[in-house]
């Protein structure tokens, strides 16, 4: 069984960020399932805090290393990744040398009520990941604009959206297998 952890990079109740997580988790073919961890409720990175690293933070770094692949929702704020998402960035980086996003595979998605479906967001995303050494898979890219139309109610109803989900989700189990063949 492949363990993907997921996480997305919005606070908000109704956030279509947080449901395009929640219905990739629905999604996910047999042989995968998604965990699903809340990185709202975590301190602002202080390097301060890394001599005895809060409990929330120990664990989030805990089940990174411990997962075989990551999924990353992020909404596109001001043309880039949310605070809260860098800020969980930071955190798994550190301290210096304990990086847990090493080697990962790892899969972007997002969601916004805008025309160009977070892909600015998405590719500051994916710049950070080269510091990160997480293998970030190319494709599908899955961009998911003018919201509205697609959900209803917190959940995704497109079908072309949920296909393109399965697609992603497939591929980045066969990206996983073959980056863990050692
Ligand atoms: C501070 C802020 C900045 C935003 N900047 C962008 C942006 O640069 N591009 C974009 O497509 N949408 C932008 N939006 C709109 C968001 O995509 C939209 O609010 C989306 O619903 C946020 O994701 P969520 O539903 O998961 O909370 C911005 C929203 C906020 C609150």
């Amino acid at each position: 069984m492949i363990k993907i952890l997921g996480f997305a990079g919005s606070l908000r109740k109704d956030s279509y960020n947080r449901a395009l997580l929640l219905a990739a988790q629905k999604l996910v073919p047999d042989g995968a399932e998604i965990e699903i961890v809340d990185i709202g409720s975590f301190p602002l990175y202080n390097e301060d805090l890394e001599a005895s690293l809060p409990a929330a933070i120990a664990d989030f770094k805990a089940k990174l290393v411990q997962a075989d692949a990551i999924l990353m929702v992020t909404p596109e704020y001001n043309y880039s990744i949310s605070g809260v998402l860098k800020n969980a960035l930071d955190w798994a980086s550190r301290p210096y040398g304990s990086n847990s996003f090493d080697g990962k595979p790892v899969a972007i998605m997002g969601a916004t009520s805008g025309t160009v479906g977070t892909a600015r967001a998405q590719y500051h995303l994916r710049q950070i990941c080269v510091f990160l050494n997480a293998y970030v898979l190319n494709r599908p890219e899955i961009m998911v604009s003018s919201v509205a139309d697609k959900f209803k109610d917190g959940e995704l109803v497109d079908d072309k959206t949920k296909q393109k989900v399965r697609e992603q989700l497939v591929a980045l189990m066969a990206w996983t297998r073959q980056l863990h063949k050692d």
